[in-house]
């Protein structure tokens, strides 16, 4: 009887699989957004790139739980690195890397490292931006933020979000204590396709490589936003002095083919003279698409990076930093189930 039953168990099991293998659809629905496996692996990646980019082998978690003196959710998400000894007076050290969690209630957090690979240590009193900030704002979380330094001004510059829909920036000469700037845009005041965008967040700001733009562009800005229709597009934007911004019309990326509907963290790197838009997308990959100084053109996207399948560095690599240093391309990312993610870090080697 027993024998029987596990039989017919058998070959029920091996029906469900058959099953499952025969509906299993072509994409996977949910991406950053939710967890899933990348869908093309490091070795298919190297095998199938012929363009110029680096191969990236992952090293480290950077924000194991042990070193997370805050952490509310159990994950964080969106590094932003930036050089402190070039920024600060007296830094805690030499590099400060800034990541938050994404669920509520958020909270902008700083690690520092005298050196790319570490040992990073966790800011004593993190976190430094929180979802209340006395009467500019209360919200249900805050999360994603890129510093910059704004050399006019003498000050490093955050961008964050709080709530999905807001844009806003912070200013300091620390890195560590933060004034409260003001809002950069609406996701409700974005024109174009898809309006009235819905969310506008994870921004990454840079100073416009473009030789011929103007003034009232010397900065831009690239971030995602969010339709009604929920399709996750790369926006762009300028500013003159980091404060007020203005959004492009069009969105400047669009997903095309398997990367679904969904785009995100988008960052603009420059390496070797060349120009890519870094983002991630609903493969669960970082994927790069060459451009040129004003972002005019867009090539195809090609993968830089997909987990490695060692330790933590699995399901999707996400939100990419990329920081060159001493012959080194340090790519900091997100990487893990949107519920669980954490920070880790690859290297390549500058060719
Ligand atoms: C886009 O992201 C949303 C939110 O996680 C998800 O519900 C949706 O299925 C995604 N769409 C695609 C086509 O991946
Ligand atoms: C903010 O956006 C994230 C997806 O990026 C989503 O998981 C979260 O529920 C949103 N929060 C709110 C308050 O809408």
């Amino acid at each position: 009887m027993r024998k029987h039953s596990a039989m017919i168990m058998a070959v029920v099991a091996a029906l469900l699989a058959g099953m499952a293998v025969s509906c299993a659809p072509e994409i996977p629905d949910s991406p950053e957004f939710e967890s899933q496996s990348p869908r093309i692996s490091s070795s298919e990646t190297q095998g199938s790139t012929s363009s110029a980019l680096p191969s990236f082998e992952f090293v480290a978690e950077v924000t194991p739980p042990e070193l997370r003196n805050y952490d509310p959710t159990g994950e964080v998400i969106f590094p932003s690195v930036v050089r402190a000894g070039d920024m600060f007076a007296s830094p805690l050290a030499e590099w400060y890397l800034y990541y938050a969690p994404h669920d509520n209630p958020g909270g902008i957090s700083l690690m520092y490292a005298d050196a790319l690979e570490g040992p990073w240590t966790p800011f004593v009193n993190n976190p430094i931006v929180t979802n209340e900030w006395d009467e500019h704002y209360e919200v249900s979380h805050v999360s994603s933020a890129d510093v910059v330094w704004n050399d006019a001004d003498q000050l490093a510059y955050m961008y964050f979000h709080g709530e999905n829909s807001t844009m806003r920036w912070a200013t300091s000469s620390d890195g560590v204590s933060w004034d409260y700037g003001g809002v950069a845009f609406h996701a409700g005041d974005i024109d174009g396709p898809g309006a009235p965008s819905t969310e506008s967040s994870y921004g990454r700001v840079f100073v416009n490589p473009n030789p011929d733009a103007d003034e009232d562009a010397a900065w831009a800005m690239l971030f995602m936003d969010n339709t009604e229709a929920n399709e996750r597009r790369i926006r762009l934007a300028h500013s003159a002095d980091g404060k007020s911004w203005t959004v492009h019309d069009e969105p400047l990326l669009t997903a095309t083919g398997e990367e679904g509907l969904n785009l995100s963290s988008a960052d603009l790197w420059i390496v070797d003279d060349r120009h890519y838009i870094v983002y991630h997308s609903a493969l669960g990959v970082i994927s790069a698409r060459e451009t040129d100084a004003s972002m005019t053109s867009i090539g195809e996207p090609e993968i830089l990076y997909a987990p490695s399948e060692e330790g933590v560095d699995v399901d999707r690599a996400a939100a990419p930093e990329i920081v060159e240093f001493d012959g080194k391309l340090y790519l900091f990312y997100e990487v893990g189930d949107r519920h669980d993610s954490t920070i880790a870090l690859a290297v390549a080697e500058v060719r």
